[in-house]
């Protein structure tokens, strides 16, 4: 059936934009489930306090464990979207043997390990994915130690290594990033396979289109395989450029890359 996504935030109106392009058509198709919720709602007094200060000590305010314990248990708890109508899925004797589902819970944190394709890829496997936006130095560290001893699945992922103020825009990263693997969401699935950070482990080569010749730059002069119609060729060439960029902007990924999937054209290059 569709991925649900639940966003909890004390900024709703920041993910807002994802009612916008690839992900609001896709929530509009019922390819994705999307709802985001404010933190807020599950506060327990009147000035609707989300955060205290650090016990030991120290700059900042710590989002109070309480309040994330009442909002992550209800919508932990949420009816998942059920798959389009089937005779085969509403048989009762297939029903009783559902597998249960995959509820996973994401905090995104800048102390959390690096979410990459490969996470991408597995969480676009999840039938349930809920975001714990944290603000300020972060959520009580006891939530995410709760979930996961309670059989939760959860991952603290950072996009990178750089802070932000919040989750949020993090959140917005992992869940494009997520959503696209999602069947039906991408309009050209083949676009997924040759892209960097697939495959072999390279980055992309670089593109060109009409015109041949622009501002000076020819193309007939500088990358004549292009224009030859060779396809072998032209693959080994794109080929070359993306090793030869990996190496200049990546040698990290360069260091990493899978050698199994490397051809003589490739080392030779
Ligand atoms: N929150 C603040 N900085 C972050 C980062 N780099 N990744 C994920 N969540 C964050």
């Amino acid at each position: 059936g569709p991925l649900r996504l639940d966003v909890v935030t004390i900024f709703p109106d920041y993910l807002r934009v994802l009612d916008l392009s690839l992900i609001g058509r896709a929530h509009a198709d019922g390819l994705l489930d999307l709802h985001v919720h404010d933190l807020r709602d599950w506060t327990h007094d009147r000035h609707r306090t989300v955060d205290d200060t650090p016990i030991g000590g120290g700059a900042g305010m710590v989002m109070k464990p309480d309040v994330w314990g009442s909002a992550l248990d209800d919508v932990l708890a949420a009816p998942l979207p059920a798959a389009p109508a089937s005779a085969e899925v509403a048989e009762p004797t297939k029903v009783a043997s559902l597998p249960a589902p995959r509820r996973v819970l994401v905090i995104p944190t800048p102390s959390g390990e690096l979410f990459t394709q490969r996470t991408a890829e597995n969480l676009a496997g999840a039938d349930q994915l809920v975001f714990a936006c944290g603000r300020y130095e972060g959520i009580d560290a006891r939530v995410a130690e709760h979930y996961a001893s309670s059989g939760v699945e959860v991952h603290e992922l950072s996009i990178g290594d750089y802070v932000l103020n919040g989750g949020e825009a993090a959140v917005l990263v992992m869940i494009e990033a997520i959503a696209r693997l999602r069947p039906g969401v991408l309009g050209n699935p083949e676009s997924i396979v040759e892209e960097s950070h697939t495959g072999a482990g390279l980055l992309e080569y670089p593109v060109y289109t009409r015109p041949v010749a622009w501002r000076g730059l020819d193309l007939a002069a500088t990358e004549p395989v292009l224009l030859s119609g060779d396809h072998a060729r032209i693959d080994r060439h794109r080929r070359d450029q993306a090793v030869a960029r990996t190496a200049v902007r990546r040698p990290d990924l360069m260091a990493r890359l899978d050698p199994a999937r490397l051809d003589a054209g490739d080392r030779a290059a």
